[in-house]
């Protein structure tokens, strides 16, 4: 299997499962991550692998003006929903966490809570956070521990 071939997959699967509810299960990673990196008014924020939106809700609900990035959009209208109970507005865009639609040094903080783990290539992922997030800037992730394996293989792209 090729690295396109790989993603294809890895969309089908994604957009296949009942995510919404594993999200809210999820949230409480997402309300750390934004806790820790302590996101404040204004800051502009990007959220990688958004999902159905828990980390950009509570970044929105914190004043941030958040870029929300997924591989796919089957619960953009979820993320766009949770996030317009607390009054917040989202900019919603597809991409893939390996080659991020946006532009250079334009995020103060940029975080993934349980999304960009998921791409392939981790090195084009690392270089692309980097890459979008300006100097002096904030990137954090919340990711499983290398113990907790849910697949027996890793591709190696
Ligand atoms: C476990 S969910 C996490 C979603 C959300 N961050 C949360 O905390 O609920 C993983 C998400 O990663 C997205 N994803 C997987 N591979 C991706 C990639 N290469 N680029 C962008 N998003 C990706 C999936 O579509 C899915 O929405």
């Amino acid at each position: 299997m090729n690295l396109d071939e790989f993603k294809a997959v890895q969309r089908q699967v994604w957009a296949e499962s009942d995510y919404p509810p594993v999200g809210r299960l999820l949230e409480p990673g997402a309300r750390q991550l934004v806790d820790a990196v302590g996101v404040t008014d204004g800051q502009r924020m990007l959220d990688v692998a958004t999902g159905s939106g828990s980390v950009a809700a509570l970044a929105g609900q914190a004043g941030a003006p958040v870029v929300d990035i997924d591989i796919i959009d089957a619960w953009f209208d979820e993320a766009r929903a949770r996030a317009s109970m607390t009054g917040v507005d989202l900019d919603l865009r597809l991409g893939d966490a390996e080659d991020l639609p946006v532009d250079d040094e334009s995020f103060d903080v940029v975080l993934s809570s349980f999304g960009a783990i998921f791409a392939p290539r981790h090195d084009a992922v690392a270089s692309e956070l980097v890459r979008v997030c300006r100097p002096g800037g904030v990137i954090a992730l919340t990711a499983w521990p290398p113990a907790v394996r849910t697949t027996p293989w890793s591709p190696r792209f």
